[in-house]
């Protein structure tokens, strides 16, 4: 039989450079990026009845209610093409009943990663975020500049990057942080973040090759 695709997961705090790490996954090993933050904004800028729900707790910096977002991503994971490529599940499950939700659905990754970054590096990089609404990528005023005039004139600001919803958002991380983790404690992977993000790509790099060797080790007739 064929060796299954990968299935990764990947938690921390915000800005902890999740989204940032899973461009780069993606380049590498083509997974299929499901994004609740991303899936959320989405629906809120098409003006969708799950975005018009959801928009006053993201706006707060408040968790979405569990139903509309565990609709969202059981649904993404049940088409055909995460399958065949796998998945790399990005800000989801973020609470013990999430989680609880997943394992329900037999739904389990090969790795949980978690960025750890200290709390003031995070205000910094929520508060100096760009987003580019054409091409999706993440820009930071000060450690990734856009590279034109044309593309600095477009980038945006996420409603909730101000320094005092970032704080909101980051206590509701700590909040329900242990709690998910203790459902992955076999397969939890705790990595520095506030390094370099080429320098903490290439310890996701590693570590995803390591479970793919392991995991067609592990089909081999022996
Ligand atoms: P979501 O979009 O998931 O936000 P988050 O978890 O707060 O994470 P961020 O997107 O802020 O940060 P990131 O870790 O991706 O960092 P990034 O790579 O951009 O969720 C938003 C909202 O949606 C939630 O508050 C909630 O309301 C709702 N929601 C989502 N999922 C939910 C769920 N499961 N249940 C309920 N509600 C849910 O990097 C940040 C910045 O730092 C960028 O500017 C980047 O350029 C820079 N940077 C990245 N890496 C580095 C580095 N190594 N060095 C220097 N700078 C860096």
């Amino acid at each position: 039989s064929a060796v299954e695709p990968l299935k990764v997961m990947i938690s921390g705090a915000p800005a902890s450079g999740k989204g940032t790490q899973c461009e780069l996954i993606v380049q590498k090993f083509g997974l299929i990026h499901i994004s609740t933050g991303d899936l959320l904004r989405a629906e809120v800028s098409g003006g969708t009845e799950i975005g018009n729900k959801a928009k006053e707790f993201m706006n707060a910096g408040k968790l979405v209610p569990d139903e509309i977002v565990t609709a969202m991503v059981t649904g993404r994971l049940s088409r055909q093409d995460t399958k065949e490529k796998g998945w790399l599940l990005d800000g989801y499950p973020r609470s013990a009943s999430q989680a609880e939700s997943l394992e329900k659905l037999n739904i389990r990754p090969d790795i949980y990663i978690v960025l750890n970054v200290p709390d003031e590096v995070l205000i910094d990089r929520c508060v100096g975020r760009r987003l580019d609404p054409v091409t999706g990528k993440i820009y930071h005023i000060k450690n990734f500049p856009p590279g034109s005039e044309e593309i600095k004139a477009r980038l945006t600001v996420r409603p909730d990057d101000t320094e005092e919803k970032v704080k909101a958002r980051l206590q509701i991380y700590k909040q329900n942080a242990e709690a998910t983790f203790s459902t992955y404690s076999k397969i939890i992977k705790q990595m520095d973040g506030n390094r370099s993000k080429d320098v903490v790509f290439q310890e996701i790099e590693s570590l995803l090759s390591q479970v793919q060797e392991d995991k067609a080790e592990s089909i081999k007739p022996k």
